[in-house]
């Protein structure tokens, strides 16, 4: 299929397209470039061995996705580009909203336009909210406790009422748990804009010598060693996800978990980072951060039964993987782009 990758230059997009070209599918990327960079997709192409169109483009730019799609016969979309930092949407929320869902709404109304009704939609374990009901299932009901998280709980209903209103349309949205890893290459990986707010890249930045050490958030939660725990996912197996959505042919409009079922707390993967690494990750514990849950983790039944997916690989995988990518890249893609030709 020809399938339109939306924040195809993103850490879950790149990998997403690796996943898509390796599957035999064609893909043409669309990015604004405003948390990513054009290099990751070179590197794809490095991996791959395969060629693709590229618009640096936004979505709120109604001309210019007109034109992507008038030059392009797409047979699905999967629609990444968006915001994503819980603390920055808290501080501007309008710019998320506008990014997110105005352009959320350009994209749809111009896959109607153009006959493309197949999506697959990059949807988060945050419409979730601060449930304590764990294992979480699809049908747990969504309460978004910050702005990022309302976004993507709009944007499913925006996307439920689309398809009420016309049932052709084949939806997924996948609800993605803690994407961390990079692909086995060391080629791509997580390239966060300044100080990383997630974990894992904070440790592993702190492994590489770039920060001094993590800080802790809380050791007084309810769980088996006090500090919070998590579903992390490798980011290959969520992007093996995203091909498994998009080949599922029935119409209609679903949700589906893309978690491992299997939650580590932070003293965990600090312990596991080191084993991978070699490297010692000094860390201080401070109060809770604001808006953390004490348990989040995944039941991925559903994905398993219907898209025929599952998880694969675990956490040595993934903090291998992530310490290759952060080794051999340890001033991101910027750095590397400039090393290599001598423009950023
Ligand atoms: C994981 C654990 C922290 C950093 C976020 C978004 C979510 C999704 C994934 C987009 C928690 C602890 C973290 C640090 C720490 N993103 N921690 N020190 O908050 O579960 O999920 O990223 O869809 O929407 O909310 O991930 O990696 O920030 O935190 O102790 O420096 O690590 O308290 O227990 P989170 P995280």
């Amino acid at each position: 299929m020809m399938i339109l990758v939306t924040g195809g230059a993103g850490y879950i997009g790149s990998h997403t397209c690796v996943e898509l070209l390796n599957a035999g599918h064609e893909i043409v990327v669309l990015d604004n470039f405003s948390n990513s960079h054009p290099e990751a997709l070179r590197r794809v192409s490095e991996i791959t061995g395969k060629q693709f169109t590229i618009y640096h483009a936004d979505l709120l730019n109604k001309e210019k996705l007109n034109e992507v799609f008038a030059k392009n016969k797409f047979d699905a979309v999967i629609h990444l580009a968006g915001l994503k930092a819980v603390g920055e949407s808290v501080t501007v929320p309008l710019r998320y909203y506008e990014n997110n869902i105005t352009g959320t709404i350009y994209l749809v109304a111009m896959m109607k336009k153009y006959q493309v009704r197949r999506l697959v939609f990059s949807s988060s374990a945050t419409v979730y909210g601060m449930t304590n009901k764990m294992p979480i299932t699809e049908d747990t009901p969504l309460s978004a406790v910050n702005p990022y998280g309302r976004t993507k709980q709009m944007i499913e209903t925006l996307l439920h009422d689309v398809y009420q209103a016309d049932k052709t349309w084949n939806i997924a949205l996948l609800r993605y748990f803690n994407p961390v890893g990079a692909h086995e290459s060391g080629l791509i990986g997580e390239n966060p804009n300044g100080i990383p707010n997630n974990l894992m890249p904070y440790i592993s930045q702190v492994a590489i010598g770039k920060l001094k050490k993590l800080t802790v958030f809380g050791n007084d939660y309810p769980t088996k060693d006090g500090t919070g725990l998590r579903d992390y996912l490798h980011v290959v197996d969520l992007a093996k996800g995203h091909v498994k959505a998009l080949e599922k042919d029935e119409n209609g409009i679903d949700a589906y978990n893309l978690g491992t079922g299997t939650g580590y707390s932070v003293l965990e993967m600090i312990a596991a980072f080191e084993k991978a690494s070699g490297q010692n990750i000094p860390f201080t514990v401070s109060n809770r951060r604001a808006g953390d849950a004490a348990v989040c983790y995944a039941n991925p039944v559903k994905a398993g039964i219907v898209l025929g997916w599952q998880a694969s690989r675990g956490i040595v995988e993934m903090c291998e993987d992530t310490w290759r990518w952060q080794r051999n890249n340890p001033s991101g893609y910027e750095e590397a782009a400039k090393n290599r030709d001598g423009t950023p």
